[in-house]
């Protein structure tokens, strides 16, 4: 029988940490229970002891779901173990994941400590963490510029503590794909007892190399890999998900199983990435926009005398169903409800009314509706108790013309107007905004992307903002490319204008 790999999903976690990509309780819940769908083993849901937010999402996530671990991180300190087995408390399956920092430069400057020290305090957390729950995962923070000796003296001293699970992060994404299986392969060899515990990958992405780590920790023996919906997370990111999810499908020379239903992963990666109003880049591997397109011709002809000349997956295996429903103006709340279940959002009658409607709205400014639209419009409500309202904006842009637009904003009710010229539509409608925010706010981040092919498409807009010290994350969508990076502004200075 084949071995079995275990998929711990730190979307909520580590790929939450991203600027600008936080997600509110019942987002999260709808994140989890998508996972769950997926076929995850285990979900990292928060770092409790960081803020109510984090702590409350553990608990209800623990409550929403049944068949995966539900996971909490914490630093090796009493305090934040406390928290994490409060927020665990409803869990079905449950496990805390507490470490520390092993590598020179960690002991040295994050702790002005020494490596006998660190290995006491990491024992002394997997023990009093054990005293609460059977499942202790430990990390040893910086594995991967750790020298091999001394984590193998650290992940000895913590299996006997009593870790169920050791994870060897390469926190910075430093090491060579040989180097992490080398370490791995190290650790098999030289710990004592290293088989009453699994040992787990978690590779980020700094320089490119993350899925290509954490396979080369597989086969050499890690049975754990932690990953996240589209790669997203810190820095560059995490490992995605569906990256090896697809290698282990496709590979049948790897003599190892997941529990993903593959089916699932586009579904999950549209959800992810709107909730998240996080694009996703159109050649990313599996899930971008690109990823299954033969564009030239010499591959056209290929695939259409065999798919496999040059197909390794095939796109219904990762749920992209070319001959989905394709939503119109003419299809119903049902069909509607329909393909959001397929996304995985579950809305309330009183709420699928009012996305019906505007659906019926973008439905007549566009031929077809797609997914991301649905996605867009299932989670346009967070925008609905804004304090500072987009009321009009009428813009007059041409080649040759001087751009002049002119808007109404409604702040907490109150009606104001402005019109301005500037470089550019986009130019005119910001200067316009802020002769009625009169704050000293810096535009440090536009980008505008359309989602799919046509030009009725909607087009999504992230703006970051500086004011006062702070940069603010925005988020806009609209058909008008213009009206989109106005709500995006004001969705910024509605973070900091209450
Ligand atoms: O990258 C890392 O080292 C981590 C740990 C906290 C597990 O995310
Ligand atoms: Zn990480």
């Amino acid at each position: 029988m084949s071995d079995r790999l275990f998929i711990f999903d730190t979307t909520l976690r580590d790929g939450e940490q991203v600027p600008g990509c936080q997600l509110n309780t019942i987002e999260k819940i709808q994140v989890a229970k998508q996972l769950e769908a997926l076929g995850v083993d285990v979900i990292e849901a928060g770092f409790p002891i960081s803020s109510p937010g984090d702590f409350n999402s553990v608990i209800e996530i623990s409550k929403a779901v049944t068949w995966p671990t539900i996971c909490a991180l914490t630093r090796a300190v009493e305090k934040d173990i406390d928290v994490a087995v409060d927020a665990l408390r409803f869990a079905k399956h449950k496990r805390i994941h507490t470490g520390i920092g092993t590598s020179d430069a960690h002991i040295k400057y994050k702790f002005n400590s020494n490596r006998e020290e660190i290995i006491e305090r990491a024992v002394a957390a997997v023990k009093y963490a054990r005293r609460f729950v059977d499942d202790v995962e430990f990390y040893a923070e910086d594995a991967g510029r750790t020298d091999n000796e001394y984590l193998a003296r650290v992940v000895e001293a913590v299996i006997k503590a009593g870790a169920t699970v050791v994870n060897i992060p390469d926190t910075t994404g430093y090491c060579l794909p040989s180097e992490y299986g080398a370490k791995i392969k190290y650790l098999i060899e030289h710990v004592d007892g290293v088989h009453k515990a699994v040992l787990s990958t978690h590779c980020h992405n700094d320089l490119g190399m993350a899925t290509a780590n954490t396979i080369s920790g597989v086969l050499n023996g890690a049975r754990q890999v932690e990953v996240t919906i589209n790669g997203i997370g810190e820095r560059a990111g995490n490992t995605s998900l569906e990256e090896i999810a697809m290698i282990i499908k496709s590979h049948n020379d790897i003599d190892i199983q997941t529990n993903i239903n593959t089916q699932k992963i586009y579904p999950t990666s549209r959800m992810v990435s709107s909730l998240m109003n996080m694009p996703v880049q159109p050649n990313k591997a599996i899930v971008g926009r690109n990823a299954f397109a033969h564009s030239s011709g010499i591959h056209q002809d290929g695939v259409l005398k065999n798919v496999q000349t040059y197909e390794i997956i095939d796109p219904k295996d990762v749920g992209i169903d070319d001959n989905a429903i394709v939503l119109t103006a003419r299809s119903g709340r049902a069909a509607l409800k329909h393909r959001l279940q397929v996304l995985g959002v579950e809305l309330e009658q009183e709420r699928l009314n009012q996305v019906y409607e505007e659906f019926l709205k973008l439905a007549d400014k566009k031929k077809e509706v797609n997914d991301d639209d649905v996605l867009l419009l299932a989670g346009a409500e967070r925008s609905q108790n804004h304090h500072i309202k987009l009321d009009y904006l009428q813009v007059t842009s041409g080649v040759g013309v001087l751009s002049v637009a002119s808007l109404g904003l409604s702040i907490a009710g109150e009606k104001f107007e402005a019109a301005s010229s500037g470089n550019g539509p986009v130019d005119a409608a910001i200067k316009a905004l802020k002769q009625i925010i009169r704050r000293q706010m810096v535009l440090k981040e536009f980008t505008i992307q359309a989602i799919s092919k046509g030009s009725d498409d909607v087009g999504k807009v992230h703006m970051q903002v500086e004011y006062e010290g702070h940069v603010y994350y925005g988020f806009g969508a609209n058909t008008d490319i213009v009206a989109a990076s106005v709500e995006a502004y004001i969705d910024c200075i509605n973070k900091f204008v209450k």
